[in-house]
């Protein structure tokens, strides 16, 4: 297709169409769920034929039925674009970001990516509002499930993985026309995991050094990885929203980070510049969001209303238009949507391809190496040869493990813990007793003495509790991180009548749980696992799989603490004492400082030693690299899965620095009783941060190394870097 002759042919409002996005609700009636708030955007009626992409349809009749009239009624048959949030799977779902984080494990994540864009391909997706690539330390924020966890180096790998695997570069294949690929859009830029008090949508206030240092590095990563689009972030920055913002859209995005692909505004971001107030109508919010380089409006109509006049006022540049436009109808072009507008559409595959048995399979082993084993005393694994099983909890019987961002999956056909261990163990007697409920405020204990009687007279029991999982999520902040409801009452009840039980928790965010970390035997962080949390969640339990995961999150002791993260400063009066109120000291009166579960913990059922650390040489060059040998053996007779972990500390730079920074992660299986030597590389490039003229460099001086996981070293060496 000859897109410049393409373009001279369009009129300018052809042209501010394509800089357009809809919800398909304004083509027809649709069931998919609405991803912002549902008010009519006001676009002017000879607009809508003309718009260039959708977002929310519900399945492939909906595409081919919006894309056939489309070209039906528009003079250039320009294509339109799909787009849709697949964040964790399309109709089969695996668990949360947060969980997929916990993995550690990026080739798990770029299958999973791949599985998704396959499945969304066939029903006539183009692009996916994926990765979410936001740094998050604040647990009451909703959205904290949508992250991949609170570390900026894992985050760029899973952020990477995700658009190699939509994208499919790592199956070789960089090219878009390929049926199994969506377009990924990175999001949101930049900063929007820093909301204050963690209330969505609100000021986020970042020095320029911890948005450069913790979180552009994912967002870049994305970009480097081949992200074609790039989504805003709702929140000022500085005092500016980010759509409105010069110097991340253009200085820091384009300028700094060479992005240039098309960059499309969050839901009604554009029009809410006049909430913001920080533009008097909604022209000066189109004038605002165009003239900082977002080419396509989300959801609302100020560019369909205002570019024209302000193009005719000359206050824009039509050229400036011809470059955004152009932008868009590349991507079309890369798609191969000029030569098929229903590229890999199948109304007839779509079915068998989001219901293929491979991809629950794959589901499964997801939720299986995400969930984080927190606490044994050695009830786990439980044996398979128990004769009766009592299932007790609010989440014992129950689909709604999906999570927020659950695009097409439904929750029916999700396999509940109850279906899971019956599966795994058909000749067991397995009761379930829901207890009580798990929503704030129900106070109910009315279930409990059914659910004691079923412990006890069980020889295991397996609690299932958590929060509903739209308590996280879009919008979905809490200033009480706890479990909501009874839970911990009927937990306490439970564990007293019968102590071979384990706690399963399902949330989608870290839950501050003091007393059930004192009294529970056993507890699995199972977060929402998605179509197969329940198989997995018994195969974990009853120990046909061997748990793998780390936390990808530090989880608080209580709301408190947040934000929280392991990659603290020291400060000038740091804590001297592990317990208690140190006066003159940074601590609080009335709460340790130290987190429930650190960053980087996981139990396993088998036992890895660390048992050396040495350095090759304890000089490091630059333009050297410096080898760390580890090694570490399995002292156990359970093959497993061990995520080994090196920080890096800086010990006197020109500005403050995290006492402890993951450097480098790896996962090792290993055979029983079998050890293994691990080579940990060190370059100048691990040591470098933003120094006080904001210059990234490495400085000269003194390093700490060490393995194990955050604020837990096993063992530690020093170098200097020359
Ligand atoms: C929502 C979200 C964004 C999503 C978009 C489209 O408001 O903030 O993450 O991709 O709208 O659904």
């Amino acid at each position: 297709m000859d897109l410049n002759a393409l373009l001279q042919s369009m009129t300018m409002k052809e042209k501010i169409g394509q800089l357009t996005q809809c919800t398909a609700e304004l083509f027809l009636q649709t069931d998919a769920a609405a991803t912002g708030p549902r008010e009519a955007i006001g676009l002017p009626k000879e607009m809508l034929p003309l718009v260039g992409s959708v977002l929310n349809f519900a399945n492939a009749e909906e595409m081919c039925a919006i894309q056939r009239a489309h070209l039906e009624a528009d003079r250039l048959k320009i294509p339109m674009l799909f787009m849709m949030d697949v964040i964790h799977g399309y109709r089969t779902i695996f668990p949360i970001p947060l969980a997929m984080g916990c993995s550690m494990d990026p080739s798990l994540m770029d299958d999973c990516s791949q599985m998704a864009a396959k499945e969304a391909a066939a029903s006539g997706v183009h692009v996916t509002f994926t990765p979410m690539a936001d740094q998050c330390r604040d647990a009451r924020w909703g959205r904290i499930m949508e992250t991949t966890g609170e570390d900026p180096l894992l985050n760029e790998w899973m952020g990477k993985a995700q658009v190699w695997g939509f994208q499919g570069t790592t199956r070789d294949n960089t090219d878009l026309r390929s049926p199994d690929t969506l377009a990924a859009c990175v999001k949101h830029f930049a900063g929007y995991g820093a909301v204050e008090a963690g209330r969505d949508y609100n000021t986020v206030e970042l020095s320029e050094r911890t948005l450069r240092e913790t979180h552009f590095p994912a967002y870049k990563a994305c970009i480097d990885a081949g992200a074609r689009m790039v989504m805003t972030s709702f929140s000022a920055v500085d005092g500016l929203p980010a759509v409105a913002n010069p110097w991340l859209m253009k200085t820091v995005l384009k300028e700094e980070m060479g992005f240039d692909g098309v960059v499309i505004s969050d839901y009604d971001a554009i029009r809410e510049l006049t909430v913001h107030g920080v533009a008097a109508d909604l022209k000066e919010a189109a004038r605002l969001a165009f003239s900082n380089g977002c080419d396509i409006e989300m959801c609302s109509a100020a560019y369909a209303l205002h570019l024209e006049a302000l193009v005719n006022d000359g206050v824009l540049s039509e050229a400036d238009i011809d470059n955004a436009v152009m932008r868009v109808l590349r991507l079309k072009e890369e798609l191969g949507l000029f030569d098929d507008p229903y590229r890999a559409v199948d109304p007839q595959r779509e079915d068998a391809v989001c219901t293929d048995p491979a991809h629950r399979v794959l589901a499964r082993e997801a939720a299986e190496k995400t969930a984080v084993l927190l606490k044994n005393n050695g009830i786990l694994p439980f044996s398979k040869e128990v004769k009766r099983v009592a299932l007790i909890g609010p989440f014992a019987e129950n689909h709604a493990i999906l999570g927020f961002w659950s695009c097409r999956g439904r929750e029916e056909e999700s396999v509940t813990v109850r279906q899971g261990v019956e599966a795994l163990l058909p000749y067991a007697e397995v009761t379930a007793v829901r207890g009580c409920g798990n929503t704030v405020g129900d106070v109910d204990r009315s279930g409990f003495d059914e659910a004691v009687k079923a412990a006890s007279e069980a020889d295991v029991v397996i609690l299932c509790l958590g929060e509903p999982s739209h308590y996280s999520g879009e919008g979905n902040s809490r200033v009480d991180i706890a479990l909501p409801g009874v839970q911990e009452a009927l937990a306490e009840a439970v564990i007293e009548a019968n102590p071979q039980t384990a706690v399963v928790l399902f949330n989608g965010r870290p839950l501050a749980v003091p007393r059930l970390k004192e009294t529970a035997p056993a507890i699995l962080e199972m977060w929402f696992p998605g179509s197969e949390g329940g198989s997995a969640a018994a195969r974990l339990l009853f120990g046909e799989v061997n748990p793998s995961a780390k936390l990808a999150v530090t989880v608080p002791r209580c709301v408190g603490q947040c934000p929280i993260s392991y990659r603290y400063a020291s400060t000038g009066r740091p804590k001297t004492i592990a317990h208690g109120y140190q006066p003159f000291r940074s601590n609080y009166l009335d709460e340790e400082i130290t987190p429930l579960w650190p960053f980087g913990y996981g139990l396993s059922y088998s036992r890895f030693v660390y048992e050396s650390l040495r350095l090759e040489t304890d000089t490091l060059r630059c333009g050297e690299r410096l080898m760390v040998t580890l090694v570490l053996r399995n002292d156990s007779d359970r093959e497993g899965t061990e995520t080994v972990q090196a920080y890096i500390r800086d010990l006197h730079a020109s500005v403050t620095r995290p006492t402890q920074q993951l450097m480098w992660f790896s996962k090792v299986t290993l055979p029983p009783h079998q050890r293994i030597t691990l080579k940990i590389p060190v370059e100048e490039s691990d040591l470098c941060f933003f120094d006080r003229e904001m210059r990234y460099v490495a400085e000269a001086g003194t390093f700490e190394l060490f393995v194990g996981y955050a604020d837990h070293p096993v063992h530690a060496v020093q170098f200097r870097l020359e």
